[in-house]
């Protein structure tokens, strides 16, 4: 069956990785921090295969220096697949395949200075066009039977306007978040009165923050070019987000699944050992490692304590 949708069509994705990735670093002194793998792809790929599935058509990443591995990632390696294929790994070759942008669907634009998220995607406007759009921060992982973005997709395809990804945190964390200041909670979808990009905790209007999956009409890019800065002297795209609400409609969307943050090295290492438990082919055995690892560090506690 084919659903019609009486607005626009989501076509475009961007992906703003122009960030240093200093939490990172040394790690990430030349590789871009968007490569740390998590499993056995880079967290680009996984954002790419995420708009992939959600229907995108585009794919515009928002560069800086330093960045060109990923425009590599993407491209079509001739020598490593003959390798590959002469060697008869196919399994393999599958696998780097995927990894092939369509020719004619991966731009770049370059983000000079660090000025922000709504800085970074205010870059991709060109690009952009007179469309509505998606934002896929590759930092915030989903594990989910349906991606995030394809959930926001079918939801946007109902009721148009502009959406973001919301979960709730704990009142500490929502200053690490955009936070949701609620007019209406529908449940599944939240109408939206206020926005506050990282509150301190006494000041949160919610617990509901902002995680790194939006849907947004074009009329964002004129609001985004007065250039205006907040929270921590950078332009804000939840700043942005805020005034577009007043002459749009702008909603939170609960998705089903569990998102990760790999923006922290804890959060990277928990990412990676959720993402091997949910391996149907390595998952068994993370299971057990990390049953034996904790095993060990148990007893290597006790005889400290013992000592
Ligand atoms: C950005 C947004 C914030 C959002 C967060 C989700 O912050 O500004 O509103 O809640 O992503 O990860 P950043 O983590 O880039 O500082």
């Amino acid at each position: 069956m084919c659903s019609q949708s009486s607005y626009k069509p989501v076509r475009k994705a961007v992906f703003p990785v122009a960030g240093l990735g200093t939490r990172f670093l040394p790690a990430t002194k030349v590789m871009p921090k968007e490569m740390l793998p998590l499993g056995d792809r880079p967290l680009i790929q996984h954002a790419y295969e995420e708009a992939r599935e959600a229907g995108i058509e585009e794919f515009i990443f928002v560069t800086g220096r330093q960045k060109e591995m990923l425009e590599e990632h993407f491209d079509f390696q001739p020598e490593l697949e003959q390798v590959l294929e002469s060697r008869g790994k196919t399994d393999l070759l599958q696998k780097v395949r995927e990894t092939e942008m369509p020719a004619g669907k991966l731009f770049t634009t370059r983000q000079p200075k660090a000025l922000g998220l709504g800085h970074a995607i205010w870059c991709a406007k060109e690009l952009v066009g007179d469309e509505p759009f998606a934002v896929i921060l590759p930092d915030d992982v989903f594990l989910a039977r349906k991606g995030c973005l394809a959930q926001m997709v079918d939801a946007y395809n109902q009721s148009g306007g502009n959406m973001m990804a919301v979960t709730e945190v704990s009142k500490e964390d929502t200053a690490r978040y955009g936070i949701v200041d609620i007019a209406e909670d529908n449940g599944k979808t939240v109408a939206v009165k206020g926005l506050v990009e990282k509150p301190n905790p006494e000041q949160a209007p919610s617990r509901l923050a902002i995680m790194g999956r939006y849907i947004l009409q074009p009329e964002i890019f004129g609001i985004l070019s007065a250039f205006d800065k907040g929270a921590g002297g950078e332009i804000q795209l939840t700043d942005a987000m805020l005034k577009l609400s007043k002459q749009q409609p702008l909603h939170g969307f609960r998705y089903d699944g569990k998102r990760y943050d790999c923006g922290t090295k804890l959060g990277f290492i928990e990412t990676n050992i959720a993402f091997g438990l949910a391996d149907p082919e390595i998952g068994p055995q993370v299971r057990k490692t990390l049953a034996s690892l904790l095993d060990e560090t148990n007893e290597t506690d006790s005889s400290h304590e013992a000592a």
